[in-house]
C-alpha cells in the first residue's frame, strides 16, 4: 500500500517537473472564485457570481487584476477572454479596458480616464521609462493618441498612442464581410490576442460567434525588443472610469505561453453579466407576447 502510494507520488512529481521544464504555462478561468493566483488592486474585486469587476460606475476608478506570477514568454503566447462594459443608464458609457503585458504589476503611477489605468502622462514623453503592452478597448475618441472613432481597439507599445488601430468591429466569416461591434453594447464581448515570431493578431467577436477566420489588427511587434532584458512578464487587466463610466467586467480568461496549446473558453459555462437597470425592457417581451395571444384568437376564430 505504501509503496504504491509512493509510486503515485513520484510519477505526479515527475509529471510536474516535466511541465516546468518546458516552462509552458496555461490557465483557464471560467470564472473568477478561485483568486488565490489573482492579484487585484485598487477598485477591482471579484463579485459573489465569480465575475471579476475591475471598475464599478463611480467616477476616476482604476483596477488592475493580474495573474500572480510573472511568466516566462518567449516566441509566442495567446489568450481568449471575455469581457463586458455595462454603461451606467442615462449616463456616458466609459472608459475601457486594455489588456496587458508589463514586466511589473505595480501600477500606482498610471492615470484613470483616456490613460485607462495603463498610462500616465509622461508616456507620452520620447522616452517612456516603464515598458508595457496594451491592448485596448476603448470607448472614447482622443485623436492625440491616433484614436480612428470613440469606439476602437488599439495596440499600445509603452504610450497611450496606439501603433495600430481599427474602429470596433469583426469579420463575420458566415456574412463574408465586416460587421461592426459597439463595445458600450453592454453584451459580452470575445477577445483574442496572439502573438507568434513578430506579430501580434488582436480579433473580437460577439459571443454568439466563432474567433473570425480574419483578425482585425495584425500588428509587426518584437516583444524581445519591447521589454528588452525582462522575459518574465505579468499579464492581466487594466480599466478606468472618468466622467464616462462603466461597470467593466472581465467574464472568463484563457491564456497559454504556448499558441498552439491555448484552450478556448467554454462559452455555455461562463457567468451571466448583469444588464444595467431598464424596466422598459420588459415593455416589447409582453407586448409580442399579447400579440402572439391575439393572432392565436384570431387564427381560431377563422378556423
Ligand atoms: C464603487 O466602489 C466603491 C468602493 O470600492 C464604492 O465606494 C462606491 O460606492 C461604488 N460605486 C458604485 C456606483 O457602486
Ligand atoms: C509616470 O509613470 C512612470 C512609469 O511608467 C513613472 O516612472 C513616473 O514617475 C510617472 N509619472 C507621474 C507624474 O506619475
Ligand atoms: C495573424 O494573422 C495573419 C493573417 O490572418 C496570419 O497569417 C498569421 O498566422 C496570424 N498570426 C498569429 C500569431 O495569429
Ligand atoms: C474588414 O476589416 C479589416 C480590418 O479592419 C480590413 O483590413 C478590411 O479591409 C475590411 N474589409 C472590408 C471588406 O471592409
Ligand atoms: C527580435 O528582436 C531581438 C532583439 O533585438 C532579435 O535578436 C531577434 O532576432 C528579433 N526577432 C525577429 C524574429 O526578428
Ligand atoms: C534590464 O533589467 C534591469 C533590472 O531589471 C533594469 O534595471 C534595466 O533598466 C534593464 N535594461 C534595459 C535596457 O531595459
Amino acid at each position: 500500500m505504501a509503496r504504491w502510494l509512493l509510486q503515485i507520488l513520484i510519477i505526479s512529481s515527475l509529471h510536474l517537473i516535466s511541465l516546468s521544464s518546458q516552462q509552458e504555462t496555461r490557465f483557464v478561468y471560467e470564472n473568477f472564485l478561485d483568486q488565490e493566483n489573482l492579484y487585484l488592486d485598487a477598485s477591482a474585486k471579484v463579485l459573489p457570481s465569480g465575475l471579476l469587476q475591475l471598475t464599478n460606475t463611480s467616477v476616476n476608478q482604476i483596477g488592475h487584476a493580474f495573474y500572480k506570477k510573472p511568466l516566462e514568454l518567449s516566441s509566442s503566447f495567446s489568450t481568449h477572454f471575455v469581457c463586458a462594459l455595462v454603461p451606467k443608464p442615462g449616463h456616458e458609457g466609459g472608459h475601457g479596458i486594455a489588456f496587458l503585458l508589463s514586466p511589473s504589476r505595480d501600477f500606482s503611477h498610471a492615470e484613470a480616464t483616456r490613460y485607462l489605468g495603463a498610462f500616465n502622462a509622461s508616456a507620452l514623453e520620447s522616452s517612456p521609462s516603464s515598458h508595457v503592452l496594451a491592448v485596448e478597448l476603448d470607448t472614447i475618441w482622443n485623436p492625440e493618441f491616433n484614436d480612428v472613432i470613440n469606439n476602437h481597439v488599439g495596440i499600445d507599445v509603452n504610450s497611450p498612442v496606439s501603433v495600430g488601430v481599427a474602429s470596433a468591429s469583426y469579420y463575420s466569416d458566415s456574412k463574408g464581410k465586416n460587421e461592426s461591434m459597439n463595445l458600450l453594447s453592454g453584451k459580452p464581448i470575445q477577445v483574442w490576442v496572439d502573438y507568434e515570431g513578430t506579430v501580434l493578431n488582436v480579433s473580437i467577436s460577439p459571443l454568439k460567434d466563432q474567433k473570425p477566420s480574419r483578425p482585425l489588427l495584425s500588428q509587426h511587434i518584437n516583444l524581445t525588443q519591447v521589454f528588452r532584458n525582462s522575459s518574465r512578464l505579468f499579464v492581466g487587466f487594466s480599466a478606468s472610469t472618468g466622467a464616462a463610466v462603466s461597470d467593466q467586467y472581465i467574464v472568463g480568461w484563457s491564456f497559454s505561453t504556448d499558441r498552439g496549446s491555448l484552450q478556448q473558453l467554454d462559452i455555455s459555462r461562463l457567468v451571466k453579466v448583469p444588464h444595467s437597470a431598464a424596466p422598459h425592457k420588459k415593455l416589447p417581451t409582453l407586448v409580442i407576447i399579447l400579440l402572439l395571444c391575439l393572432s392565436f384568437v384570431v387564427l381560431y376564430v377563422l378556423a
